[in-house]
């Protein structure tokens, strides 16, 4: 058995790693028990035990965008595109908030038309009035500066913009040279967001065709010199109805990409203790037990589905996505049992604000929503 290395031993305050050593950890070859059990440590000293959940409606699956490897890629003719309604939205807000959610993502395709950045506003908005203690995060895409601004005037919190790869090079592979994809506007969207009160949060593709360990050491170093306070990262997942669509071949086989985003959350658990690490929707449908691992990993927050079935469908950015859907309050039930077996509990109203983000702005009793860069 390989000795687990020094920095692994419990007790130890910090975790500094070099892009080698994460390289060489992501490569696995021993045990992986010590990284899970370093990364378990950690997140209980930095989080706590809780396991905070955030609603997700996906509001709409229109987006310009055409990264090579989703479904909702412009070029796919074959989805039914759908747009919901403000009335429709709040709807399934209301239902997660009464039962007990705090924390909500409204989900869209990149389409910055002005109608949709009013509709987002006006349920924003509502949700204020209606729905106190409730933090909105938003993942829509790149927006410009000042529709960035309007929205978190209109209540929005939080802002998720996957970096999808650090690399300006492996990510050029995977989408069109166009103009639109542009990494280094991709990467100066999220620099802002950071700057200007949003918590933010980022995430990579995990096993994408050619992406090496040292790929992903530099997706982890990227995350902590950006300093998120939120991640949500998991395997790639391939979608028959996109240029990746026939390329198993050339992909990590399903378990090596699972243990590979189980590597990734540990390890950036151990190098940022106290953010929120999402046990992802693509994680979950790539392993049954993809939930109680990711949280055994260093996992801290999963995300309920809100939004209803006859769009839910729709939004299919890989195969296997759309579940079986529930009546919620079993939904948190079934949920909950899951996580009191890998010995965690679930956090209902709470909107479970990112330990890091708090520490990091100036005030932290002003609360989040109050707070200046
Ligand atoms: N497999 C896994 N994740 C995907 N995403 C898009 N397509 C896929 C896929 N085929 C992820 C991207 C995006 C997020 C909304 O969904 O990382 O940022
Ligand atoms: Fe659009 Fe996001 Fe899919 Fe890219 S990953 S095509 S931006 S929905």
């Amino acid at each position: 058995m390989t000795p687990p290395g020094a920095d692994l031993l419990p007790g130890r305050a910090t975790f500094e790693p070099t892009a080698a050593r994460l390289a060489e950890l992501l490569r696995g070859g021993g045990p992986d028990g010590p990284l899970f059990e370093a990364a378990r440590d950690r997140l209980l000293s930095g989080v706590g035990d809780g396991v905070y959940l955030r609603g997700i409606v996906e509001i709409s699956n229109r987006c310009r965008k055409n990264c090579l490897y989703c479904g909702l890629r412009r070029d796919n003719r074959r989805v039914r595109r759908y747009s919901m309604t403000a009335g429709g939205i709040l709807d399934a807000l209301r239902s997660g908030y009464a039962a007990g959610l705090r924390s909500f993502l409204l989900q869209s395709g990149e389409l910055p038309e002005p109608d949709r950045i009013e509709l987002v506003r006006e349920v924003l908005r509502a949700t204020a009035r209606e729905m106190p203690g409730a933090r909105m995060v938003l993942s829509m895409g790149e927006l410009p500066e000042d529709v960035l601004r309007s929205l978190r005037d209109a209540g929005a919190h939080r802002y998720l913009l996957r970096i999808e790869a650090s690399s300006r090079e492996l990510y050029g592979r995977f989408h069109p040279g166009d103009g639109l994809h542009d990494h280094d506007v991709r990467r100066a969207v999220l620099e802002d967001l950071r700057a200007t009160g949003w918590q933010t949060g980022t995430g990579v593709l995990i096993g994408l065709p050619g992406q090496t360990p040292e790929d992903l050491a530099s997706d982890l170093l990227f995350m902590r010199d950006l300093d998120i306070d939120m991640c949500g990262m998991g395997p790639l997942l391939l979608h028959e109805d996109t240029p990746l669509g026939g390329m198993e071949d050339l992909l990590p086989p399903p378990a090596e990409r699972v243990l590979l985003t189980l590597r990734m959350i540990a390890l950036l658990r151990l190098m940022m203790p106290t953010i929120n690490i999402s046990a992802t929707t693509a994680l979950q449908t790539l392993d049954p037990a993809g939930l109680e691992k990711g949280l055994s990993a260093g996992a801290n927050v999963v995300m309920p589905n809100l939004t209803p079935p006859d769009y839910r469908r729709d939004y299919d950015l890989y195969r296997g996505k759309s579940q079986v859907v529930d009546h919620l309050p079993e939904v948190l039930r079934r949920l909950g049992d899951r996580c009191a077996a890998t010995g965690r509990r679930i956090v209902l109203a709470d909107p479970g604000d990112p330990v890091h983000f708090l520490s990091r702005t100036a005030d932290p009793a002003r609360g989040a929503a109050d707070a200046v860069p």
